[in-house]
């Protein structure tokens, strides 16, 4: 699998006639993990939405690799191997974890595979939703219904479906919110294991986790970057420390 780069030239985005995101320019290189941190309400998952197609931009271009984004709808932008979870859980609770896996594999492969294939297709959809339960550990949670998982075995389920089909961009937002210290390692592991080989942009509050696990940072602030860098350089650049990292620092 190659992973793709993304990038964010001048993006806008209004709501009515307030500006939410203003010029952000933003490079995520090809297999880094990249995390994108700032206040509540900072546009971090608005800029998530545009990135995904769910809303249009007001102007800017958004490129994976060389192709753009921006104007294309959410299952385009699905098919080009751009997958992404969303801030709150969004598993179906009564199907079982194993029927949860391959709903999303048919919903992201379903259009490739031929009709008079539709043998073979069961079987290699079987093989890979058993793999994918592997990877995620949730091989004896198999015929559970998903609502009954713990927590934290339902926000893994989930990266799981956004990794399912063989996406090489995933966006992740915030994969460990409300949970435990123990679950949060757990969550960590599962992310930089599933995230190898591809790219990953993940918005985090946690600074655990972000200094921990990402490659490149970027802080947002009321809609703009106010710096984006290796973690040594955001943790000591001082417009970043004023404007939000008093918490990095403690
Ligand atoms: N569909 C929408 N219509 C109008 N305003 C919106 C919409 N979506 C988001 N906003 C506004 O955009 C701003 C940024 O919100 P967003 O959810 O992107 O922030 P965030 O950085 O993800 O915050 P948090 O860390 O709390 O998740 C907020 O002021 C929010 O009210
Ligand atoms: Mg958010």
């Amino acid at each position: 699998m190659t992973s793709p780069s993304l990038s964010l030239r001048n993006v806008t985005k209004n709501f009515g006639q307030t500006e939410i995101i203003r010029g952000v320019d933003m490079d995520i290189a090809a297999g880094e993990r990249h995390a994108l941190i700032g206040p509540n309400g900072a546009g971090k998952t608005t800029l998530f939405n545009l990135i995904s197609g769910r809303f249009p931009i007001t102007s800017g271009e958004i490129r994976l690799d060389a192709t753009r984004l921006d104007g294309l709808a959410p299952h385009r932008i699905t098919r080009l191997g751009l997958s992404r979870s969303f801030q709150i859980t969004s598993i179906f609770h009564r199907l079982s974890v194993y029927e949860n896996i391959r709903c999303s594999l048919l919903w992201s492969r379903g259009y490739r595979y031929s009709f008079w294939h539709a043998l073979g297709r069961q079987r290699a959809l079987n093989e890979e939703a058993d793999r994918l339960l592997e990877e995620l550990n949730l091989v004896e949670r198999h015929d559970l219904p998903a609502g009954l998982l713990s927590y934290a075995e339902q926000r893994a389920l989930e990266i799981g479906m956004t990794i399912a089909g063989g996406a090489s961009m995933i966006l992740l937002d915030e994969p460990t919110a409300g949970m435990s210290h123990s679950e949060t390692e757990y969550a960590v592991a599962l992310i930089r294991r599933v995230t190898q080989g591809r790219t990953l942009v993940m918005v985090e509050h946690d600074m655990r986790v972000v200094f921990d696990l990402a490659d490149t940072i970027t802080v947002l602030v009321y809609g703009k970057v106010i710096a984006s860098g290796p973690p040594a350089e955001i943790r000591s650049n001082r417009a970043v420390q004023e404007a939000y990292l008093g918490a990095i620092a403690a």
